[in-house]
């Protein structure tokens, strides 16, 4: 049996059983990567996912220890959801993972909350919240030792300490550890990580590296880790691997990918939601993200500003789906965004071009309609570990015929941007959204499909390089570790 660990369910609760409304999905980069890799169970072997239980009806559906076969299509999931104590449940997501590691990880070319006034400084957590932080790692951890499985698959920041508190605690299977975000830069996170800070970060890494294998998403993240496992954490780098307390830990990166056969089997059929202004004579150019500060939607925005001032001539839909309620570092974001949106969507009222900017999540079918109709798919994510949209964005235009693709566009310190290097003359650009005549001037050539559309060539290697490629070859590198 292999378990899943992640912090997120692999569906919340919304109704009762017997009651309307079926379960809402966990939405992102981590479940969508995930999803695919999951094993049927057949009653005594497959996949147990363990997450915790957000969900307002979840307790209804499962048994007194969280369990309930989740109806999937894919099949039967064995879930388990971990009840936590609101504290530490606020202490834990909202002041440690969303305060201070979110922001943090982020920080890997340049100091961001230097730079952009929106972006906010990761705060050093409480010792209350530290405290709740380890209390929910610990839960999981017990949760794991318990079922007991061959392979323990723990995801992201909210959970690295979960594989050294395994290996405390005596598991017998082997553990793995994926961090989905991107791993920062010392030097460029020197003003983040005074003292009590960089001992929290230096306990994460530790945590980590409790792990047989530890993956991230690019070749940079794994070397700016080995780096920081060396100067926090007095580990020894051999070769691409690191010697700890006389273990070695395998550390590598996988690029994740995304269900490719399930994306092109659903993209031809959705159509655009309403609010997206139809003219055939006008180029479309999409952007779609959560609303996070990492994404770069004020960035982005600017620059079809300066597009428009400058004469260029196009529809614009962009779409910002709400996320962490109740964090707060996200008001200052939602405040920049509404600002530049009023400003671009005058610009464009002036010159009778359709313009919408708008936070809410979309239908599936309505995200997929989108980025098969776009002309431009303009990601500009400041840095993400590797953002999927691009690669969705690949598979929705292949069922265009190729001289009438789009380009797709991605932030240059997105993982995607490093993954698919090379990638440029098949519609896949790297630009850099902190400057914004370089921007612009992306948006522009693209808009002229240059310099080039989205080929066969790139759709074959996102396809090759899909989510069921990465969990095979993340779970064959732990069976080797
Ligand atoms: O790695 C980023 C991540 O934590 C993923 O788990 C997920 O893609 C996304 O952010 C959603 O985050 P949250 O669970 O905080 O809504």
């Amino acid at each position: 049996m292999d378990l899943i660990l992640a912090n997120r369910a692999l569906v919340d609760h919304h109704a009762p059983p017997g009651g309307a409304g079926g379960p809402a999905p966990a939405t992102g980069g981590l479940v969508e990567a995930v999803r695919p890799v999951l094993v049927p169970w057949d009653g005594a072997a497959g996949t147990t996912w363990i997450g915790a239980g957000r969900g307002p009806h979840d307790r209804a559906w499962t048994d007194d220890a969280g369990f309930e076969l989740l109806e999937t299509p894919a099949g039967p999931i064995r879930h388990q959801r971990l009840y936590l104590a609101e504290d530490d449940w606020r202490g834990h997501y909202a002041e440690v993972a969303n305060g201070f590691f979110w922001p943090l990880l982020h920080l890997v070319r340049v100091d961001l909350p230097l730079k952009l006034a929106y972006y906010p400084t990761p705060e050093a957590p409480s010792d209350a919240a530290w405290s709740a932080y380890e209390r929910v790692n610990r839960a999981f951890a017990g949760a794991a030792l318990a079922a007991s499985g061959e392979v323990c698959w723990v995801h992201d920041y909210q959970l690295a300490l979960v594989p050294a508190m395994l290996r405390e605690g005596g598991f017998r299977g082997r553990t793995g550890f994926f961090l989905h975000t991107p791993f920062p830069s010392l030097a460029v996170a020197e003003s983040s990580l005074p003292p009590p800070a960089r001992a929290r970060f230096a306990a994460w890494l530790d945590g980590i590296l409790g792990a047989d294998l530890a993956g991230v998403q690019t070749e940079a993240d794994a070397d700016r880790l080995r780096e920081a496992a060396e100067r926090l954490c007095g580990a020894r780098v051999e070769g691409p691997d690191l010697r700890l307390n006389g273990r070695l830990v395998r550390i590598a990166a996988f690029p994740a990918g995304i269900d490719a056969d399930d994306l092109a089997r659903q993209a031809p059929a959705g159509a655009l939601p309403a609010a997206v202004p139809h003219d055939p004579a006008l180029p479309l150019v999409v952007g779609l993200e959560r609303a996070d500060y990492t994404k770069g939607v004020p960035e982005r925005l600017a620059a079809v500003s300066a597009a428009i001032a400058g004469g260029a001539r196009f529809a614009y839909a962009g779409f910002s789906a709400p996320t962490r309620p109740g964090v707060p570092a996200y008001d200052a974001l939602q405040a920049e965004c509404e600002r530049l949106a009023s400003e671009a969507s005058a610009l464009a009222a002036d010159r009778g071009l359709p313009f919408v900017q708008s936070r809410e999540a979309l239908a599936w079918s309505e995200v997929l309609a989108l980025l098969r109709e776009a002309d431009v798919v303009f990601t500009a994510s400041i840095a993400d570990g590797m953002n999927l949209v691009p690669l969705q964005a690949v598979i929705a235009q292949s069922s265009r015929p190729a001289g009438e693709r789009g380009v797709v566009l991605a932030g240059r310190d997105a993982g995607v941007s490093s993954a698919y290097a090379g990638f440029e003359d098949d519609g896949l650009v790297a630009l850099d959204p902190l400057k914004p005549e370089a921007s612009k001037r992306a948006l522009l050539d693209a808009l002229e499909g240059r310099p080039g559309r989205v080929s066969d060539r790139l759709v074959a290697a996102v396809r090759e390089r899909d989510a069921h490629a990465w969990g095979r070859t993340f779970l064959g590198a732990l069976d080797g570790a």
